[in-house]
């Protein structure tokens, strides 16, 4: 069994789970919500992953571990959670693999879809049976971008902060989109069906899968806050046509 395979039959069985819809919720904080589904689905992810490749630590959203380790199993049970509390369909898990810090391996499926976003460095990144390609736009002016508003945007200017971006990008580009889920988003980009997106202070498990999805597709990856992906990476991806003026447009 691969890696990948190992990654893709964790993911399916959160997935299943998911598929029974929410039960119990509670708040980690004032706007961020966790279910019963998220904890099962972390606990199903961590069974899997172990049973298959025992000496590599995990790093869960839930469940904390592997701070440290540079390769390691990195893990989002359920990337969309305030969207599966409110029925709106479109979430799912995100499993992914560092090897020495750097992503090389990522699942991400939508489950009410689906679909099964899976890539590893140097095979590709497919969509079931379909191979990934980013999009071929060029130009601001027809790019549709996504991006997504972190829990701190409750905090002193973090909302006035996030919307001054967005306003460059209405003035700038096609449309923008805000659908909730960070790790579907990237899988989105791979797929060509966005052609750009950023987002500030998410945590590694939302982002590792889609790096490796956006890198196997032929897409550019880089973050706002650094040259590496830091361990509250704030992504800015694209179909790598329009990097460069997307990155000037959102650094400005
Ligand atoms: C959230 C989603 C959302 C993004 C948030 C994330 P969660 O993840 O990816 O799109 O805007 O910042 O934290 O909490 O549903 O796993
Ligand atoms: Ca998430
Ligand atoms: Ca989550």
């Amino acid at each position: 069994m691969t890696e990948l395979d190992i990654a893709v039959e964790a993911a399916l069985a959160a997935a299943a789970l998911q598929r029974q819809g929410p039960k119990e919720v509670r708040h980690k904080g004032a706007i961020d919500l966790v279910t019963e589904v998220d904890l099962a689905s972390e606990a199903a992810i961590r069974e899997v992953l172990q049973r298959h490749h025992p000496g590599v630590p995990i790093l869960g959203e839930e469940g904390g571990g592997a701070e440290q380790a540079v390769t390691r199993w990195v893990v989002d049970p359920l990337d969309g959670t305030t969207n599966f509390v409110h029925g709106l369909p479109h979430y799912g898990p995100s499993v992914a693999l560092e090897v020495d810090g750097v992503p090389s391996v990522g699942v991400v499926i939508d489950v009410s879809r689906g679909e099964v976003f899976r890539a590893a460095r140097g095979g590709g990144a497919w969509c079931n049976e379909r191979r990934l390609r980013v999009s071929e736009v060029r130009e601001l002016d027809q790019a549709l971008v996504a991006t997504g508003f972190a829990y701190d945007r409750r905090e002193q200017e973090r909302a006035a902060f996030y919307l001054e971006r967005v306003q460059r990008v209405l003035e700038a580009c096609q449309g923008v989109r805000r659908a909730g889920a960070a790790a579907l988003d990237m899988a989105w980009v791979a797929a060509g069906r966005l052609d750009a997106y950023w987002e500030y202070q998410l945590g590694r498990w939302d982002v590792a899968a889609g790096v490796v999805l956006i890198e196997e597709a032929g897409g550019t990856v880089a973050w706002l806050d650094g040259p590496q992906m830091s361990q509250r990476p704030c992504p800015l991806v694209s179909n790598g046509h329009l990097h460069a003026a997307f990155d000037a447009l959102i650094r400005r």
